[in-house]
């Protein structure tokens, strides 16, 4: 996700049992172009494989060389193509979900990016469609199969939907139901319980999850433990797990960024943390204590006077 999974943040989750990871989507045009940001969007480290790196554009040609260039300088264990993003700035040139518009240049697309790339397996991201009259989910995925796509993941809303509403997963049962590749189902999972009875059924692969690893990074062991038909459908998250997760996170932010920013300040990385308070008891107040926090010391020496108020109080 955009401005939140970095390498970091991935490294968190793949600690916490992700099975595989996708990069934040990445322009194909700003990699070509050399840009730093770009390239740091795409990096990764080993032990986070299986890992895919997610470009999107709305240029054949240019699709086709930053997946080359992706695929011989990172080396990712797939390559994958965004037709899912609703942002305006990317559906106005016509790229991420814009190309649900059109897709006779998203299958050009994809025959470009495939020619380019044929050494690594390509995959794809998308929503249904524009909108509830022009759902072309499953014609797209027939067609993205017939064209070598090796799988595909299918976020169960429309581009008008936004994030709105809820996903839609009997389109997406009906797209896993119309191909033989795997088919990952997308959309508002948000725990073992959920989890499970969106699997059971779509009949989908397997489960991609967003938004809710953000507060939540247990969720992917949670998510196999109910699959396999164990462990506790929804495990309480106690203080002391949240607070361990804000410092792993903090220090493998800086030890990520802090030679490139040249700082080892953590109040420019406050946003990435505050998801993680979600669920601490007076998470509205710390989040206001963490703003005086200059260095992952500050945020410890937090940590240990807010765990010890809350087992004076009994909540912890
Ligand atoms: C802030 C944000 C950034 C996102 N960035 C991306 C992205 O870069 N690539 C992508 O395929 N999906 C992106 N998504 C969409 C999510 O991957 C996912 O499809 C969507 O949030 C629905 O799943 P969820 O209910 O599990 O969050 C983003 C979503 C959010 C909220």
């Amino acid at each position: 996700m955009a401005r939140h999974t970095d390498v970091a943040f991935r490294q968190l989750c793949k600690e916490q049992g992700a099975d595989v990871m996708v990069s934040e989507f990445v322009q194909s045009e700003a990699l070509i172009r050399g840009n730093a940001k770009a390239w740091e969007m795409v990096d990764f480290t080993e032990t986070q494989r299986p890992m895919g790196v997610q470009i999107f554009g709305a240029t054949p040609a240019s699709m086709a060389q930053a997946a080359r260039q992706v695929c011989d300088r990172v080396r990712p264990d797939f390559l994958d193509l965004n037709f899912g993003c609703p942002a305006h700035k990317v559906i106005e040139q016509n790229a991420g979900s814009g190309l649900l518009r059109c897709p006779a240049l998203l299958y050009d697309l994809v025959k470009a990016v495939k020619d380019a790339i044929p050494d690594v397996p390509l995959t794809a991201k998308m929503r249904l469609g524009w909108d509830y009259e022009s759902v072309v989910a499953v014609e797209v995925a027939v067609r993205l199969e017939q064209l070598g796509v090796e799988a595909i993941a299918v976020h169960g809303r429309t581009k008008e939907q936004g994030y709105s509403g809820e996903a839609h997963w009997g389109y997406i049962a009906q797209v896993a139901a119309a191909v033989s590749i795997p088919v990952v189902g997308n959309g508002d999972v948000k725990d073992g319980l959920s989890a499970k009875r969106r699997r059971d059924e779509s009949g989908v692969a397997g489960l991609m999850i967003g938004r809710a690893a953000l507060s939540n990074p247990w969720i992917f062991n949670e998510i196999k433990a109910a699959l396999a038909g164990q462990g506790e459908i929804t495990p309480v998250i106690t203080a002391q797990k949240r607070w361990d997760a804000i410092i792993r996170l903090s220090e493998l932010t800086l030890e990520v960024h802090a030679s490139r920013l040249g700082s080892r300040d953590v109040r420019w990385m406050l946003d990435r943390l505050h998801p993680l308070t979600h669920g601490l008891p007076g998470s509205r107040k710390i989040r206001d204590r963490m703003r005086g926090c200059l260095s992952l010391d500050d945020l410890r020496h937090l940590r240990d006077e807010h765990l010890l108020e809350i087992s004076m109080t009994g909540l912890c």
